[in-house]
């Protein structure tokens, strides 16, 4: 599979990385990532160009990673700089590939794509996951054994919430009350959709019951992708047509890497901004939400995967219902996206 290189995509969360190397395959392709003794982060390829070996397993010595199996040592622009063997020269061909990495609001971001293209504004905001001032939330990862698109799939269609999620971060079509009724928009603003869900009359999910007092009101669920695959969504819940800034906010990041073409990474995120120093409610909310993306969202798109095997998903027929636009709107632009970078 051909996956858009042109892009920033999460490679994982600021707090989680230390000098200790981590290894991730993102678009196939092997890389590790570890943190320079001035904290700033180092992204290049991820296998010895001797024999082979994973640097991940190796060790950061002097700000340089080191190959656990013969020792050579490489820099952070994936330079060859140390051989402990022989007369020590260093060989041709021995450079790893590096790759522009930058830190923002608690994410690592990486670009495998044209360095030259890379640019820094193309990454969204989400203060909410590291402004602990005035949020309060988690972070996570997991990893999904199926083709990424399949959970972008997922989330622009949050209809699926009612039958997948009914004890989590959804609610059950028994537990819609008297006028509730939802609304969907889908549009684009450049190359940015978004799939806005409103739930009008609702009461609120099991997540948003853990911190408000709101019976029934209005429950706005943007998801915004920013291609190739990050994802936000700026849900919030109000009393019956009030104003935002009045209600409970819940933003959450859904930031998917794909791994290979049956699977994919997901660094999640959510927060709140209310009853910041209630800890109870933080566990409470990273219950529900493993419960919810682990248990119910992973495994049933791995078994949807299974059942698709490695054919093309357009070339399967798929049966496509109202409430599929923005997914299938996400597919066709990423791919327009993916074909003008081949050509
Ligand atoms: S495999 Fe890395 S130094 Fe030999
Ligand atoms: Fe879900």
């Amino acid at each position: 599979m051909v996956f858009l290189k042109n892009c920033w995509y999460c490679a994982g969360w600021s707090s989680e990385l230390t000098d200790k190397p981590i290894g991730y395959k993102m678009l196939d392709q092997d890389v590790v990532l570890y943190r320079k003794k001035d904290g700033s982060v180092v992204a290049v390829s991820g296998i010895c160009r001797h024999r082979f070996a994973p640097l991940a397993d190796g060790k950061v010595v002097d700000d340089k990673i080191e190959c656990p199996y013969h020792g050579l040592q490489y820099d952070e622009t994936g330079s060859c700089v140390y051989n402990p063997h022989g007369s020590g020269k260093i060989p041709p061909r021995a450079d790893l590939e590096s790759y522009s990495v930058i830190e923002k609001s608690g994410a690592i971001w990486i670009w495998m794509g044209d360095s030259e293209k890379a640019d820094a504004s193309k990454i969204p905001d989400f203060d909410f996951v590291s402004d602990r001032e005035n949020w309060s939330g988690l972070t996570g990862y997991l990893r999904i054994e199926a083709n990424y698109q399949l959970v972008i799939d997922n989330l622009m269609d949050l209809t699926h919430a009612a039958y997948l999620h009914p004890t989590t971060v959804g609610q059950s079509p028994d537990a819609w009350i008297g006028d509730m009724k939802m609304e969907h928009k889908c549009f684009v603003e450049g190359d940015i959709l978004t799939s806005d869900y409103v739930f009008f009359n609702s009461p609120p999910t099991p997540l948003l019951e853990l911190f408000t007092d709101i019976e029934v009101g209005d429950i706005y669920t943007p998801m915004i992708l920013y291609p190739a695959s990050t994802m936000i969504l700026d849900m919030y819940m109000t009393t019956p047509k009030g104003a935002k800034s009045e209600g409970v906010a819940m933003p959450s990041c859904h930031f998917l890497v794909p791994e290979s073409d049956n699977s994919c990474h997901y660094f999640y995120a959510i927060s709140r901004n209310v009853k910041l120093d209630d800890d109870e409610i933080t566990a409470a909310m990273g219950a529900l939400v493993g419960r919810a993306f682990i248990d119910e969202d992973a495994l049933i798109i791995k078994k949807c995967q299974e059942a698709m095997g490695n054919a093309d998903f357009f070339d399967l027929k798929p049966v496509i219902l109202e409430t599929d636009i923005a997914a299938v709107r996400a597919r066709r632009m990423l791919q327009k996206m993916i074909n003008a970078e081949k050509s």
